[in-house]
């Protein structure tokens, strides 16, 4: 059975190496070690026996902003609705927080439209545009699709 919980330290080894394959197949950003133990308490886990089958992390932009990051669910387990699982888990923490809206910036359209996000403008999210997005290399001609769900 996968149960989706917080992450703990002890899973950091295959986090990192989960998410940095993807990042090497260019779908994820890269994170180092020490970024993810840092922001441990904003990362959720797919855990089946001991194996961890996907993760993704929750940002918080501002006061009525927050961001899921680094979605990623193991080549062998896609399908399984483990992707989906990580999504609600992020969402009903965001809810919990208090935060009304949660983004994501994304290739995977149609699976977060199954989670039930909308396609948004870039210009509805000024706190992810003027704080992250102005860093990025690809600022000018950036081609993620930018969606959200309303969590309050
Ligand atoms: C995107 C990703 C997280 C989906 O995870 P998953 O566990 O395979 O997805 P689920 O099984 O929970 O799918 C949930 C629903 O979305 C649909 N779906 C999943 N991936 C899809 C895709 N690429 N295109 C269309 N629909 C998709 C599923 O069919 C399912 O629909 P259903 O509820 O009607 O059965 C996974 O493919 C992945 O890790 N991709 C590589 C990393 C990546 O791109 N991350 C996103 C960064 S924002």
């Amino acid at each position: 059975m996968v149960e989706v919980r917080k992450a703990r330290l002890a899973d950091m080894e295959q986090v990192f190496e989960l998410v940095n394959q993807y990042a090497n197949e260019g779908l994820m950003l890269p994170r180092t070690k020490e970024s993810l133990i840092l922001n441990l308490q904003s990362i959720f886990v797919a855990d089946e026996k001991g194996e961890i089958l996907g993760i993704a992390s929750l940002a918080i932009l501002g006061h009525d902003l927050a961001e899921i990051r680094s979605l990623g669910v193991k080549e062998k387990a896609k399908g399984r609705g483990i992707g989906k699982m990580l999504v609600e888990r992020v969402v009903e923490e965001t809810k919990q927080i208090g935060i009304p809206k949660l983004i994501s910036l994304t290739y995977q359209v149609a699976f977060f439209k199954k989670c039930g996000f909308d396609i948004i403008q870039k210009t509805e999210m000024p706190q992810k545009v003027w704080t992250d997005c102005i860093h990025c290399p690809k600022f000018t001609n950036c081609d993620e699709i930018a969606m959200a769900i309303q969590t309050a």
